[in-house]
């Protein structure tokens, strides 16, 4: 699956405010992500920032003014846009939000606004005072309300272009193209889905400080759950680990299989799949001691007395057969020696409607590592095994796999 930027027409309009720098960021980083990028700028950005800086980045001409139309090309508002997936507007200017919200067009940017199907994103930029003024709030109620197509990011609070600390300062580069890239993602194959997925190994206390875990690393779970989210999901992750969080997601953090098991049932009764990648410990310490557990000198060993996790896929199959609870359930079944039998076991007992089985004593599979080897194995009795591949593109199959079903 590709990124969803990639291929996309996207028209970023930069009007005139010092973000301007934070727009060549943009353009480059969409540029790279494999979009096609036409870059309108207004007369005051071009106070701040020439034109040449953004020609340089998308190899493209830019636009700046409505009635420059080289012979033999089209009328550059119309054109572009028909043609676009997505308006971006970093900077937005409060001038330039005045004017969308009452439909002026006098200017390339805002007559191609005003002309456009896409989707729009728009980041504001300006000093505290002139945001906060009712006449932009005002502005920026009536692009709110007006259609779902209109959406904005930020502004943030930090310093402004006066030295001062306030709100008005644009969101950063990084924020615009991430959400770029999730309204993209709301046109994929996924759009719809509601999912949720477990990532990582369950930590059971033994006191306050230490815990039993195991190795697993959450990555499967962090590819299935952003992978859902470029084509379209709504998707929910639970998980143990604190890896960086990608965004777009729900996130939410436990700890122990008690903890996981409340999550996931209280998430996925909503939800149409759940996907249980998460390596959950079959057994806790019995119980957490209150305080750090001391060494005394005379001891020489300690004995830790473990009792059964509830076995979270379990639960949600019982709970199924009472009718509630997600159409589709995933697991994954983490062996060291006889994978088929004992996933085959799992796929049965834990009622799926398929497994990943996977060999996690090898050095190129299963945990920590950024590939998989996976055998697929489904309730109708089918079986795929797969080659080695990076843990994306192994998401990318499951996804395929619950789409069919
Ligand atoms: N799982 C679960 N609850 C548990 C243990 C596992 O929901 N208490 C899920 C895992 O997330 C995985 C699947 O069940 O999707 C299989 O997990 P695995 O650890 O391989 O199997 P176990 O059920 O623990 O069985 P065994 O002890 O025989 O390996």
């Amino acid at each position: 699956m590709p990124n969803p930027l990639a291929n996309k027409r996207i028209i970023l309009g930069i009007t005139g405010g010092i973000a301007v720098y934070k727009a060549a960021t943009i353009c480059s980083r969409l540029v790279q992500a494999g979009a096609q990028v036409d870059v309108v700028m207004t007369a005051s950005a071009q106070q701040f920032i020439t034109p040449t800086t953004f020609q340089a980045l998308t190899h493209r001409r830019v636009y700046t003014d409505m009635f420059d139309i080289p012979s033999g090309e089209n009328i550059p508002h119309i054109t572009l846009a028909d043609e676009a997936d997505l308006l971006i507007i970093a900077p937005a200017t409060a001038n330039t939000l005045a004017k969308l919200a009452h439909g002026l067009a006098d200017n390339l940017l805002t007559a191609i606004a005003l002309a456009t199907p896409a989707l729009m994103l728009i980041a504001p930029a300006m000093e505290t005072d002139m945001w906060q003024h009712p006449a932009t709030q005002a502005n920026f109620g009536i692009l709110k309300r007006w259609t779902n197509k209109i959406n904005f990011i930020g502004p943030a609070t930090g310093r402004l272009a006066s030295g001062a600390q306030g709100l008005g300062r644009m969101v950063e580069a990084e924020e615009v193209v991430n959400q770029a890239q999730h309204l993209l993602a709301q046109q994929g194959d996924l759009a719809g889905l509601r999912v949720v997925i477990t990532a990582g190994g369950t930590r059971e206390a033994i006191d306050p400080v230490r815990f039993v875990s195991n190795h697993s690393s959450g990555k499967m779970g962090y590819a299935l759950a952003t992978t859902a989210r470029d084509r379209g999901a709504r998707v929910t992750l639970i998980s143990t680990v604190a890896l960086p969080e990608p965004f777009g997601l729900d996130i939410v953090r436990v700890n122990s299989a008690a903890e996981m098991l409340n999550a996931v049932l209280s998430h996925s009764n909503q939800a149409d799949t759940l996907i249980m990648a998460a390596a959950v410990a079959d057994f806790r310490p019995k119980t957490v001691a209150e305080q750090k557990i001391k060494k005394v000198a005379e001891t020489e060993g300690l004995t830790l007395e473990m009792v059964r996790n509830p076995d979270i896929l379990a639960e949600v199959a019982a709970q199924k057969e009472r009718g509630f609870g997600p159409r589709i359930t995933v697991g994954f079944a983490a062996e060291t020696e006889n994978l088929m039998a004992n996933a085959q076991s799992k796929l049965a007992r834990k009622k799926l409607n398929f497994i990943a089985a996977n060999n996690v004593s090898a050095t190129d599979a299963g945990f920590a590592v950024d590939t998989n080897r996976v055998t697929l194995l489904f309730a109708n009795g089918t079986i795929e095994e797969l080659p080695l591949m990076s843990k994306v593109a192994v998401a990318d199959i499951i996804w395929d796999k619950v789409k069919q079903l």
